[in-house]
């Protein structure tokens, strides 16, 4: 058998602390810490602890270059070999785990942005929930527990050396730029018409043009720019009330300005659950409302003020795309990153403009959406979710509109 090491390995010593009854009933804090070895290596779903004694086996083997496992067990302990083996940070030859690895490297990603693409992701998380255990769920928590922020403005400079701008008339661009508010309060009652879900659709992830730069070289030109044209983000929906359009999951087809329907294979979330959906052993089929729903809510992670729009938005590049051209490249990730950002914004544009609210959340369950919508997290995963819809007539989730553009309705 011939051995070698996984393609990207990081390896974080972490301190790990733990409640001990037993340590508190003995006088101690209850609070017991252990000091750790975690491997990051992104071809795995997350990072997993080692053994420190292991830790020199990791670093003596080639990501490239296949070792006898006859050599190997002469020079390192077995079990040493066969842990790392069954943790999948060393790789036989011809193994599920190696194709997994093969194609973890074709994906060209750039490993440090690798490593933190794969340990920022959540899964199961309520973010209100821990917020409000942190007692960080309030403005004057923050404040509490964080001291007052940095000036909102920056540190200002030499004010006798500043130039003043001209104040320029406001104009109806201005006027929705000012209507534009994240919204927190959607009418749950209020179907969105096809003919508006469409529109938006076209004016934010639709193809605008097509330029074909070389053979077999295709981009699409949308209202967002994009690193190198190259528009690896796609937009996958949970459709909760669009008419005529059947309640569920689906991704938006650009060529063909199209809804691919999607059956989940995992089992069907229900009210209350936050996350870790495991593949169902039934034969996948279409959620009901309240299913739906309760995903909506794990998507956004428990921010109920979001799961109640009636589309969300998740936008998850398909990083292949982007680093075909900017391969290993230490900016690729960040271009992706900032490239889902820009059709966020534009869509926040183009709902205000339709008369809706929109919203957009970092705060989600990636690992849950992966599981649903059946992604590789190493080769597409979702980096935000926005969202649109009709507002409620009152409001009862806070919104930031301080020159009452919005509110009172
Ligand atoms: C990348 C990004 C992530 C955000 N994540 C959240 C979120 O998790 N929850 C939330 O309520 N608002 C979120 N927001 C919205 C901000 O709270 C909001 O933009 C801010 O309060 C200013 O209000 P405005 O958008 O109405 O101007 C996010 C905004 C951005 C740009």
């Amino acid at each position: 058998m011939r051995i070698r090491r996984c393609a990207a390995l990081w390896l974080e010593p972490r301190e790990l602390a733990s409640f001990q009854l037993d340590d508190l009933l003995a006088g101690g804090a209850g609070v017991v810490s252990r000091l750790c070895w975690f491997a990051h290596a992104p071809h795995l779903p997350e990072a997993v602890e080692v053994d420190a004694a292991h830790v020199p086996l990791l670093g003596a083997l080639s990501p490239v270059d296949w070792a006898e496992r006859n050599d190997l067990d002469a020079r390192f302990d077995e079990a040493a070999v066969d842990s790392l083996l069954a943790a999948g940070l060393l790789l036989a030859e011809d193994t599920d785990a190696t194709q997994t690895d093969m194609r973890f490297r074709e994906q060209g990603w750039f490993s440090a942005a690798a490593m933190t693409h794969m340990a920022c992701r959540w899964e199961a998380v309520d973010g209100p929930a821990t917020m409000a255990e942190q007692e960080l769920d309030s403005n004057e928590g923050l404040l509490r527990q964080h001291g007052a922020p940095p000036a909102s403005g920056g540190v200002q400079g030499n004010a006798d050396a500043e130039i003043g701008l001209p104040r320029i008339a406001h104009d109806a661009f201005d006027r929705l730029l000012d209507a534009r508010a994240t919204c927190r309060n959607f009418d749950v009652g209020a179907v969105l018409p096809l003919a508006t879900f469409s529109r938006l659709m076209a004016r934010v992830f639709g193809a605008r043009g097509i330029g074909r730069p070389a053979p077999g070289f295709k981009v699409f030109k949308r209202t967002s720019p994009s690193g190198g044209a190259l528009h690896p983000s796609e937009c996958f929906l949970i459709v909760q009330r669009v008419e005529g359009l059947a309640p569920g999951l689906y991704r938006y087809r650009i060529d063909g300005h199209a809804l691919e329907p999607r059956v989940p294979a995992v089992i069907p979330p229900q009210p209350g659950d936050l996350g870790t959906l495991p593949l169902g052993d039934q034969p996948a089929r279409a959620w009901t409302v309240e299913e739906l729903r309760a995903f909506a809510r794990i998507a956004v992670a428990g921010q109920d003020f979001f799961a109640d729009a009636p589309v969300l938005c998740i936008l998850a590049p398909r990083f292949q795309r982007n680093f075909w051209k900017y391969r290993n490249h230490a900016k690729a990730y960040r271009v992706c990153v900032l490239d889902v950002g820009h059709l966020s914004q534009t869509l926040q544009l183009c709902a205000t403009r339709a008369g809706l609210g929109p919203f957009v959340t970092g705060a989600i369950n990636e690992v849950d959406l992966e599981r649903a919508f059946g992604m590789t997290a190493f080769a597409q995963s979702p980096l935000v979710v926005c969202g649109f819809g009709k507002r409620a007539a009152t409001l009862v989730e806070s919104e930031f509109d301080p020159n009452r553009r919005v509110w009172p309705r």
